[in-house]
Parts: C-alpha cells; sequence; structure tokens
C-alpha cells in the first residue's frame, strides 16, 4: 500500500454547502439526488437503461442492457446502433443551430466562434475529405495536434465515419509518438506545422515527420493543418494540407450508424510497465457517461459557458472537451496557449471576455497561479462564474480555500472530480446543487456508480478513516473495453485481485465519518506530475536506453507546484560522474528522457553512485530510494543491503 502523502487532509474538517440561490437553480437537487441514488440501487441495469434511453439518440434502440456473459468484459446496450458526432452535433440543430458550440482563443489573441451548424459542416467536409483519402470504419487514425478547433473537428469526424482516432499529446516526443502509432496500427496521421505554446512554435509536423522517419510502416497519409504558416516539409504523395483535403467537399456526410460497442477511440495512458498501454473506449457506454456528468456535476444549462483547460491530449479534454460537453449542447472554450502568456492573469482575462460560468481545471495548474498572488485574479471581473472543478491529481485544501475565496468569490461550489483515463468519466464527485464539499475530499460516488474502499481481501472497509484499496464493484457503461490488443493486461492490470470482481482502479483511498472519499495516491509505480500520470519504469528504460546508463531507478517526490517531481537514481557505466561532470551528464540524460517520452518526463533531480541499494534477493529497495529522494532521514535497517556504501553517495554525502 502507498505512504499516504496528503496528512494534511486529516485534520481537514470544513464543510461548505451550495448556497440556496445554487440549489434553486441546479438541474439536480437533493431530491433528484436522492431519487436517482435510489432507483441505481433499487434497479441497477433499469436505472442505466433508463439514462441511455434518455440522454442518447439511438438510430436502432437496444434491447440488451448489459451483456456480463465475458465479464471482465462487460459489454452495454449491445445491440443499439447509434453515432457519436449525430448525438453530440446533428440533434442540436433542429433547436439551437446558431448557438456557439465553440469560442477559440489562440495564444495569440486570435478568437473565433463556431457555431453548431458551423460545427457540423466542417465536421462532414472534414469526414468526406478523409474518406476520399481512403479512411473508412474501423481503421485507425492518430492526431496529434495543437488545441485548436480543428483538433475537435478531427476526433468528431472520425466519430463520424467510424474511424477510431487515437490522440497523442502534443507535448510528447516522435518517440512516443511512433510507438503510439504503431501500437495502433494507424493508417493516417492528422497534425499541425505547428501551435502555439509558452509564447514559442511546438515543432508538432517536424517531431511528426522525425517519427514517421523512425519507422511507421502503416502510416499512408498525413494531413497537415496549416496553423502557424511557417515553412515546413511536405512529402509529395504521403502529406496533404487540410485546407485541401476539404477544399470542395460537401457539408452534408451521413453518419456511420456503429453499434454501441464500436470502439469511439483508443488513448494511451502509463501503467506500472516501460509500455504505455492503449485505453479503448466504447461508443454508447462512453458517451452516456460523459454527457450525464457534464449535466450532473457541471450542471451545464442553456446558457453556461463551459471551459475545461485540458488539452484533447488526455482523457479530460476528450470527455470534457470534445465530446460530453458537445452531446450535452453546450458553449465550449478552447485556449491553444499556456496560462502564463503574457503573464499569469490570462485565463482570469480568458474567464472575463467570454464570461465563462463555469470553470475546470488541475490543482497543479491552480498552485501555480496562486504563487503569482490575488493581483491577477483581482484585476479582472470574474463575476460570471457560478462553478468551479478540479481533477487530476488530490487537491491540497491551502489551494482549494484559494480556489474558493479569491477565484470563486465564496460563490461558487468546487466539484473535486474522482476518475482515470479508464473510467472515461467522472466517478466519485460531488453533484454541486445537492452535495456538501470539503476541501481535499472528490466527496460521494455519483449515482450508479458503486465504489467502495477494501481490504486485502476484498472486503469493505467500514472503520473511518483507515486506508485500502479504492475498488468499484460494479461495471458501468464508460468503464474501458480493454487494452487494445492485449487482452491479459487488462486483466491483469485492472482485474487481478478479488477473484476478479471488481475493477482495481490503482489509487488507495479512504472514508470519513461521513463516507466521503479521500484519494491517497497510487499503489504501483505510477508518478503524478502535475496531473499527468508517468509510469516510472518508463523514465526508467527510457534512461537504460542511454549509453551511458547501465542501471536506474526513478521515485518521485512531493513538489509544491508539480504535486510529485521526478527523483532518478542512475549508476553510469564507467566512472560514476563527479564535480563538473555531473552538471553535463543531467543535462544529457534530461535531453535525453524529453527525446524518448516528451518533456514532462525529464527528471528533476538524477542522483549518481557506484550501485543501487538492493536486497540480498536482488531486488531495489524503492522506500529508501524515496526516503532519500525526500531528505528523510533513514530510519530503516540498511544493514542486510547487499552495498551499503552506495547509500551515502545517493544521500550526496560522499
Ligand atoms: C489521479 C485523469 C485525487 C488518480 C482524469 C487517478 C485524482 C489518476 C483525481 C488518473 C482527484 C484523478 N483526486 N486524485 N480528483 N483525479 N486523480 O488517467 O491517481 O490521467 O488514478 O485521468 O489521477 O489519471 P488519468
Amino acid at each position: 500500500m502507498a505512504d499516504n502523502d496528503i496528512n494534511s487532509t486529516l485534520v481537514e474538517n470544513r464543510q461548505f454547502p451550495p448556497s440556496e440561490e445554487f440549489v434553486a437553480r441546479a438541474r439536480i437537487k437533493p431530491a433528484d439526488f436522492e431519487a436517482l441514488h435510489k432507483h441505481a440501487e433499487a434497479n441497477y441495469e433499469g436505472f442505466w437503461e433508463y439514462q441511455a434511453r434518455q440522454n442518447l439518440d439511438w438510430h436502432k434502440p437496444f434491447s440488451i442492457t448489459l451483456d456480463d456473459s465475458r465479464a471482465p468484459h462487460y459489454q452495454w446496450f449491445t445491440d443499439g446502433e447509434l453515432n457519436v458526432s449525430y448525438n453530440c452535433i446533428d440533434r442540436h440543430l433542429a433547436t439551437q443551430a446558431d448557438k456557439t458550440a465553440i469560442i477559440f482563443e489562440g495564444e495569440e489573441g486570435d478568437t473565433r466562434h463556431i457555431s453548431y451548424q458551423q460545427l457540423h459542416d466542417e465536421v462532414c467536409q472534414f469526414a468526406n475529405g478523409l474518406k476520399s483519402r481512403g479512411i473508412k470504419n474501423g481503421d485507425r487514425v492518430v492526431i496529434y495536434m495543437p488545441m485548436t478547433p480543428e483538433a475537435v473537428i478531427a476526433m468528431q469526424a472520425c466519430a463520424r465515419i467510424g474511424a477510431i482516432h487515437s490522440v497523442v499529446f502534443g507535448g510528447f516526443s516522435a518517440e512516443s509518438l511512433r510507438d503510439r502509432i504503431n501500437d495502433a496500427g494507424a493508417v493516417m496521421l492528422i497534425t499541425a506545422d505547428g501551435g502555439h505554446r509558452g509564447g514559442k512554435i511546438v515543432e508538432l509536423k517536424t517531431a511528426a515527420d522525425k517519427a514517421l522517419e523512425k519507422g511507421t510502416p502503416s502510416i499512408e497519409n498525413v494531413i497537415v493543418l496549416k496553423r502557424t504558416g511557417q515553412d515546413i516539409a511536405m512529402q509529395s504523395g504521403r502529406d496533404h494540407w487540410w485546407h485541401d483535403i476539404v477544399a470542395g467537399q460537401s457539408s452534408e456526410c451521413e453518419p456511420e450508424w456503429v453499434n454501441a460497442t464500436h470502439p469511439l477511440f483508443l488513448l494511451y495512458t502509463s501503467g506500472s510497465t516501460g509500455k504505455p498501454k492503449g485505453i479503448q473506449h466504447s461508443s454508447a457506454g462512453y458517451l452516456l457517461n460523459a454527457v450525464i456528468t457534464n449535466l450532473w456535476v457541471f450542471d451545464l444549462q442553456d446558457n453556461d459557458i463551459f471551459w475545461c483547460t485540458a488539452d484533447v491530449g488526455w482523457i479530460t479534454g476528450h470527455t470534457y472537451v470534445a465530446f460530453g460537453p458537445l452531446a450535452a449542447g453546450s458553449t465550449i472554450v478552447m485556449y491553444e496557449g499556456a496560462p502564463v502568456v503574457p503573464d499569469a492573469g490570462r485565463f482570469w482575462k480568458i474567464v472575463e471576455d467570454h464570461k465563462i460560468t463555469v470553470f475546470y481545471t488541475a490543482p497543479t495548474a491552480i498552485r501555480a497561479l496562486m504563487k503569482f498572488g490575488d493581483e491577477y485574479p483581482n484585476k479582472y471581473d470574474l463575476s460570471s462564474l457560478r462553478l468551479l472543478g478540479t481533477v487530476g491529481e488530490p487537491i491540497n485544501p491551502e489551494a482549494w480555500m484559494w480556489y474558493h475565496t479569491v477565484i470563486g468569490k465564496e460563490r461558487c461550489p468546487i466539484v473535486d472530480t474522482w476518475w482515470q483515463t479508464e473510467t472515461g468519466a467522472h466517478m466519485i464527485a460531488p453533484i454541486p446543487g445537492a452535495v456538501s464539499t470539503k476541501p481535499g475530499s472528490c466527496t460521494l460516488p455519483l449515482p450508479g456508480i458503486v465504489a467502495d474502499v477494501v481490504n486485502e481481501e476484498g472486503e469493505s472497509i467500514t472503520e473511518a478513516n483507515k486506508g485500502g484499496y479504492l475498488v468499484i464493484k460494479k461495471p458501468f457503461p464508460s468503464m474501458l473495453q480493454t487494452v487494445w490488443g492485449d487482452e491479459q493486461r487488462y486483466i491483469d492490470t485492472y482485474f487481478p485481485k478479488f477473484g476478479g470482481k471488481y475493477y482495481l482502479a490503482g489509487d488507495s483511498a479512504r472514508r470519513d465519518e461521513d463516507g466521503y472519499f479521500w484519494i491517497m495516491g497510487r499503489i504501483d509505480d505510477v508518478v503524478n506530475i502535475s496531473g499527468h500520470r508517468l509510469g516510472t519504469m518508463e523514465i526508467e528504460s527510457a534512461l537504460v536506453a542511454h549509453e551511458r546508463v547501465v542501471e536506474a531507478a526513478v521515485v518521485s517526490r512531493p513538489h509544491d507546484v508539480k504535486g510529485e517531481a521526478i527523483v532518478a537514481f542512475v549508476i553510469c557505466n564507467g566512472e560514476r560522474p563527479v564535480d563538473e561532470e555531473v552538471k553535463k551528464v543531467v543535462q544529457e540524460l534530461r535531453d535525453w528522457v524529453g527525446e524518448e517520452i516528451g518533456a514532462i518526463a525529464k527528471p528533476d533531480e538524477i542522483r549518481f553512485a557506484d550501485g543501487l541499494p538492493k536486497t540480498r534477493s536482488g531486488k531495489i529497495m524503492r522506500r529508501l530510494l524515496r526516503n532519500i529522494a525526500r531528505g528523510e532521514e533513514i530510519t530503516q535497517d540498511i544493514s542486510t543491503l547487499e552495498n551499503e556504501g552506495v547509500v551515502k553517495q545517493l544521500q550526496g554525502k560522499e
């Protein structure tokens, strides 16, 4: 079981009920909340059947709600047919064709408003363009783009024709991109000449070319959006400009009606091995939880303007940018750039300029902006805000209180949402008009989600504040379908314990006296850097792939902005680097990891020694390494260590 790193939350007992004013206009009021829970408890399948009929438009209605004959492979609404893009766009056209679907702001300040009708037309034209390049139902398409509306258009267009997209975050390196393309067997790559971020241009096409050079035999076509206008190389026959692909295409494209379980997308995420896994999501089940959580947790209503700051390269950007809020018929905001360009007031300026009502971001962004002081948010009119959210990691009560007072002016409920790439949508989160919040707690499971904290035997832990494994005891519609191309890994990772009956989230958690959930940390070798999941094994394999490195172990230590920071312990071949040499090798290795994985994976600190502390049976003592990384006193007995002397080296004492 992981250490409890967030002890401070143990003393947190403030409670924040929503204001009467908020409750009065909330979609889900306390009585509705109770009714939803009652329905789900009385008739689990009936509840989901009702939700699916109520919230999705079906081309062919389903007669089977849940097929669990191949458990733990669960299939929802199996014989139904629908189209995700139809549900996100077309079904709103009769009533709100002119409503703004997307408000876009580039880092340099350019803006665009796209109505539902325009979104429909652009998605159809691009979908027809994809077809003209031979893309068909079931083909895999990798998307490696900046945060522009075209990223959403590309995702929607794939969904429209039944192609399975896999978005790769623009911050990942050429190497990571190649691995994902090859694992997915993608036939097409959609990218851009570049994007604006942090006052610089992100060279997406250049990285894409590098990935393709490294060998991606399945790729036939590359589509390139002109965003920055800079010169880039275009390979004739293979590379096509986006504007050429859509030129002359019809703005009508009949949706491909697919089965409910048809894969909508793959999204790669880190686990405990060196290789990221392709999380496969369904069409109907995924979209159902996506839409209801936008309605329940974000309380999205007709005139809301919703800004989720996540990039579409992460699951949050799928469910709360590209699909869920559109399926709910809302107006979303997309921002291309960094939060501190031109200064730390950018987010708050965007809130004022676009009159954002619901704002969703990561604790790391809140902590980073909090450091710049209250003067930035205080310069802007934030009175349009009515609801705030967080995701990605536990939020420390100090950052929560700042968010609550300085941003929300003590008026806006804060929804702290626990979920994962694998769960597709919120699982444990407050429904803001019905559940009081506590700083640092994601509160209670949503109706229809049977989450629990269990011990090693799988028994429910009833004692308050005692930690255990966070599990979900019943299948739910947006649960991952499998790991792409690796059924065994799906079972081994998510159903390794408790007779394969419960979904194992990989987090530890506790429940307090009120039954509120508090996430304590990961139980596997996954670290959370600025809300981004990274496997320590991935970073270790990148390090040992460098010619100078023979062995590496990676752990994390707490970091006041990023949540966790990466510390790598490295054994070089030949002499251990000392003095002047250290800086040089550190630089070399950090750059190397940046190339192998992406800038987010660069170790914050690298320490060298002649060997790693190991037990006599050869096991690396990770707990000891964590103590060293945190500068903690070593209390455990190290006399049994194979190589006691290296501890001093790693501590920097020798
Ligand atoms: C962590 C992001 C505490 C958790 C949606 C989980 C959280 C992992 C929270 C999933 C939260 C996410 N409080 N921890 N509200 N939300 N986590 O797949 O460890 O990128 O397992 O999905 O982030 O990360 P992922």
